[in-house]
């Protein structure tokens, strides 16, 4: 097999605040996942990341803590550089977009645009503060919506209405820093020309999805981009945290923050190339054609890695003799909910991974995250089901496994691999089962279906609980020795692969079961090969995965209150014409009674109109049947027909569950007529 080149690259958080654990399942997790694998089959990869440290969020982070924004990137890029580091991140780099050699690279970009006039000087008028001598960032400016009075509208748009506006249009603007009215002041800025490259990135993101296969989440983006129209981008703003502007004439400009933090790739594997005395190493992954480049981000930031990004290294190649290579793949995510709403650092919302990783171990948070990543919708993380996943899967199916196998071993064969005798059936289907794995799970991966390779790789330990148990080597162990042993010798075989196929996902465990085979890991395809020979000596078992009883989540979800003013996260939005199609009408309990054989279910008898409908509602744990009768409910009266125990059911009652788990019917004031329409 040939060694592939691979470069990968998480998004650049911004030093601005903590990672929580949605930033680690959009686009972290996955590619840490992806690069760990890559390395066991032995490709030269390399991981580069760092955090974004420029831009309105780090200064507005500073304004309202009352500190530099020095202070600011300096204390967060360090916070989520150990963050990341104890969640098991195996970046090659972690660099930083404040330091000079990122800011040589951006520079040296705008110049190559400037020196060949690819971009054009627009003027426009913005808002001004005379006492803080400062152009003001829309965010700065606050006064009142020109459409519907909303007293806290932005300087262009009305979050209230929606409306979008000139700044001028906006009534009493306030500049947030000062509190001073500011001024209208003409500025020029410089755009760069997107739309002549949307033919261009046109054609390279269909050869790349013929050739690779893109993700349908991202391809539909960029075809709404490109539907609109892609249109001329200003790449500088007036502001002094950035990139300056490298240009005399260019007083108080810098960079806009997107076009040179996508450009923090290459500075921070520039970065990397130093590190190892090896300063022009860079050059070998950024400007080979046989490179292969993914981008692990999350949905937000899909245009500036498939349009912005692209379209400025095609433009330095249409200047320049050294040629970028363009990403092969953007495998962009949704998006990571806490307990059915958004992560919300301003409301409280979610946790972050150093406070996590304070309670639990980072594999457990690994496994649960990757088990639930929104490769093709929002996914959510509980509590509940991170107890779940561990006690259920971790610790029952593949701890067991392990610890039970450990055991025998330890007892019956003196902590060594037994020898293997003449092999059954079982024997055989179980070694082929286990040299199929390495494949199979590699697939997965390379098709960054994260989600479904970590199903497979749980399902070897399901294989091999399952062989453990169908040949009954404790029953052997009286009469047939050797046969056990070799039970015990292929068990000890099987462990040896799940402790490798686990380990891009698993670090620290898989790490923990080489100790305990007082073994190594080997290249991927070689994992499943016999690799513990006869008589060879083992170490101790140690505890895998320790399960996580009621009382050690209970004051995480304790926690969770109702943060104030929070929408619920809505993901599939529908549209009024979809709600239309749902009948919804008021129905009146004739007689109610219990169905046999079931704890949940009751059997309505309902008027609905002059019209008389049975319904089954799984209401029984809430109430006696007596209690409903002469209730005035709603039901979706144009639902398909089912049958539940044998009974029919021609609708369904509408109810709300209870904090305590129970359904209570949605009651209709007793004045309203039944088969009235509810709309
Ligand atoms: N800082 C951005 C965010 O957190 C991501 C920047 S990605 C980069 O959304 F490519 F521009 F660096
Ligand atoms: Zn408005």
């Amino acid at each position: 097999m040939e060694r592939e080149k691979i470069l990968v690259t998480s998004a650049l958080p911004y030093a601005n605040g903590k990672i929580h654990l949605g930033h680690l399942s959009g686009a972290y997790l996955p590619a840490d996942i992806y690069v760990r694998y890559n390395r066991l089959k032995g490709n030269d990869i390399i991981y580069v990341c760092g955090s974004d440290e420029h831009g309105v969020p780090i200064t507005i982070t500073a304004d309202q803590e009352g500190i530099t924004p020095q202070d600011v990137i300096d204390r967060y890029h360090e916070q989520n550089k150990a963050a990341f580091e104890k969640f098991g991140m195996s970046f090659d780099i972690y660099s930083r977009t404040s330091l000079p050699i990122h800011h040589e690279t951006a520079k040296e970009f705008f110049l190559s645009y400037h020196g060949r006039d690819l971009l054009n000087e627009n003027k426009s008028m913005h808002f001004y503060d005379e006492k803080a001598t400062m152009f003001l960032p829309d965010r700065y400016v606050e006064g009142t919506c020109p459409r519907c009075g909303n007293e806290e509208a932005r300087s262009d748009e009305c979050e209230n209405c929606g409306a979008l506006y000139e700044p001028e249009e906006l009534l009493k603007p306030k500049s947030k820093i000062t509190g001073d009215s500011p001024i209208l002041k003409e500025t020029s800025h410089w755009y760069f020309p997107l739309g002549d490259y949307q033919e261009r990135l046109e054609n390279y993101l269909q050869d790349v999805n013929e050739k690779y296969g893109w993700k349908d989440n991202v391809l539909q983006q960029c075809k709404s981009w490109f539907k609109d129209g892609l249109k001329d981008r200003a790449v500088t703003r007036d502001l002094d945290w950035g990139v300056k502007v490298p240009l005399d004439s260019a007083i108080g400009k810098v960079l806009y923050v997107w076009f040179e933090a996508v450009l923090g790739y290459i500075s921070a594997t520039k970065e990397l190339s130093i590190q190892r005395g090896n300063p022009e190493m860079w050059k070998d992954y950024w400007q080979n054609k046989d490179t292969k480049y993914v981008a692990f981000i999350g949905k937000d930031n899909i245009v500036f890695h498939t349009i912005i990004f692209p379209s400025m290294l095609m433009a330095w190649n249409d200047g320049n003799e050294n040629q970028y290579i363009l990403p092969q793949n953007v495998p962009a995510n949704e998006f990571l909910n806490f307990e059915g709403k958004k992560f919300s650092k301003s409301r409280g919302w979610g946790i972050d991974v150093d406070e996590f990783l304070d309670l639990f171990p980072a594999d457990l948070l690994r496994y649960t995250l990757a088990a639930n990543l929104p490769e093709n919708k929002d996914t959510d993380f509980y509590w509940k089901e991170f107890q779940a996943k561990t006690n259920g899967e971790l610790a029952d199916i593949f701890g067991n496994f392990v610890n039970r196998t450990f055991i025998f071993a330890h007892k019956h064969f003196e902590g060594k691999v037994p020898a293997r005798s003449k092999l059954e059936k079982i024997d055989e289907d179980m070694l082929n089962t286990i040299s199929g794995f390495p494949k199979s799970v590699g697939e997965y991966l390379e098709r960054y279906k994260v989600k479904d390779g970590l199903f497979e790789m749980m399902n070897l330990a399901r294989a091999g609980n399952k062989y453990f148990n169908d040949s009954e080597p404790w029953v052997l162990l009286k009469t047939d020795k050797e046969r056990c042993g070799t039970i015990i010798n292929i068990c000890l075989q099987t462990i040896y692969t799940l402790a490798e196929i686990f380990s891009p996902v698993l670090p620290e465990t898989s790490e923990k079961i080489f100790g305990m085979l007082n073994s190594k890991i080997t290249d991927w395809d070689s994992c499943a090969k016999d690799n513990l020979p006869v008589g060879h000596q083992l170490n101790m078992a140690q505890i895998l995965f320790t399960k996580i009883e009621d009382k050690d989540i209970e004051p995480q979800i304790n926690k969770i209150g109702v943060p104030e003013g929070e929408p619920e996260v809505v993901s599939d939005e529908i549209t009024i014409d979809d709600f239309a199609k749902v009948q919804l009408k008021i129905a009146e309990v004739l007689a109610a009674e219990n169905i046999k054989k079931s704890e949940k279910l009751l059997k309505l008898q309902l008027r609905v109109g002059n019209e008389e409908r049975q319904v089954i509602a799984g209401i029984a744990q809430s109430y006696e049947p007596s209690e409903l009768i002469g209730k005035k409910v709603i039901i979706v009266a144009n639902l398909k027909k089912a049958k539940l125990f044998g009974n029919e059911s021609q609708g369904m009652v509408l109810a709300v569950e209870g904090v305590d788990g129970k359904l209570r019917v949605i009651e209709a004031n007793s004045s309203v007529e039944s088969g009235s329409i509810v709309r």
